[in-house]
């Protein structure tokens, strides 16, 4: 059994310079979360005849997307050993799945960690987070574990992700403000993709990620809370600006959405060491510097429309928990 948690991007992936090897356009930069866990157990087995999928209790139809992802991925790996064996998937998510909250990431890099095993794989991080990559590009800096970078590439040789800084390094404090409950309307990759096709900002918006990185980057670095705040927020908002310029307009905030980050800029106000970011859904988090999460939190849970709060650490890499059928 493998355990992985989701990764917030501070400085957003947003398109592919490959789509079929899922090579991404832009640099992105994140933290890995520690409330949040997945937790994925891989068996190959000679009696199965397709792979057996079961993701939080429910078996995957063969055909649907997930589970296409997911043999795809094995198929990745079964093809670096002799082994031909289908395998029994049973993965669990103790968070919200597919809802803005990076469930493909701690899914896809737990699925690469417990089948790697299952299979008897040596895989370096790098080679895993490559296939990783392949599966759900913002899978490979859930390899790691605080902060991690995914550089833009043009092949699927470039390097996947690499780790900035450990979580002891900074640690930050997450707050997620759930805005909706259940699945986002429009999934990650296609929107990405209407997006490079059809946004007049997305030449923009690929131009500037590089220099986003390098500050996304130092600040870590120099642990600079009022820059990792400016850079972030300011990626987080161009990327929405790509989103809600695609055609068909990928609208992901809500009411609770807007009345959150207006929440969030009183705090800042206020003096409090915050920023918001948000993903492929309505969801905000909430960036807060080391000892702030617990009044954003309970500043965010009043908000109209916010449901519940989610509290996090930074936390460690995708590992092996026990090796029973990996
Ligand atoms: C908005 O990694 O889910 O969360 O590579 O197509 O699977 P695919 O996309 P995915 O995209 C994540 C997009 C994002 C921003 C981010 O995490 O960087």
């Amino acid at each position: 059994m493998a355990i992985a948690h989701p990764n917030i991007a501070l400085v957003k992936y947003w398109g592919k310079a490959d789509a079929t090897l899922n090579v991404p356009a832009v640099p992105s930069v994140s933290i890995t979360l520690d409330a949040l866990t997945t937790e994925t157990r891989v068996c190959f087995d000679a009696s199965l005849a397709t792979d057996s999928l079961c993701m939080n209790g429910i078996e995957l139809a063969p055909t649907s997307e997930q589970a296409r992802r997911i043999t795809a991925c094995l198929d990745a790996l079964r093809t670096l050993t002799e082994i031909r064996l289908q395998a029994r998937v049973e993965t669990r998510n103790d968070f919200p799945t597919g809802a803005g909250l990076a469930s493909s990431a701690s899914g896809f890099a737990a699925l690469v960690v417990a089948a790697a095993a299952a299979l008897k794989l040596e895989l370096s991080l790098a080679d895993a987070s490559k296939i990783a990559r392949a599966a759900s590009a913002s899978a490979a800096r859930s390899l790691f574990g605080g902060f991690a970078e995914l550089p833009a590439g043009r092949s699927g040789e470039d390097v996947a992700a690499i780790d900035l800084a450990p979580a002891e390094h900074w640690p930050l404090e997450v707050v997620v403000a759930i805005c909706a409950e259940g699945p986002k309307a429009v999934g990650s990759t296609r929107g990405m993709l209407d997006s490079a096709a059809t946004s007049p900002f997305y030449p923009a918006w690929v131009e500037a990620a590089a220099a986003d990185a390098t500050a996304c980057r130092s600040a870590i670095i120099e642990r600079d809370f009022p820059t990792l705040a400016s850079v972030s927020e300011a990626s987080c908002l161009k990327m929405h600006a790509v989103m809600q310029t695609t055609r068909p307009a990928l609208l992901y905030w809500n009411a609770a959405t807007m009345a959150t980050l207006q929440r969030i800029r009183e705090l800042q106000q206020a003096g409090i060491e915050v920023f918001f970011t948000m993903d492929a859904g309505p969801q905000v988090k909430a960036i807060c510097a080391p000892g702030c999460g617990r009044d954003v939190a309970s500043a965010l849970a009043s908000v109209a429309g916010v449901s519940r709060v989610l509290s996090s650490g930074l936390g460690g890499p995708a590992r092996l928990i026990d090796s029973s059928c990996a």
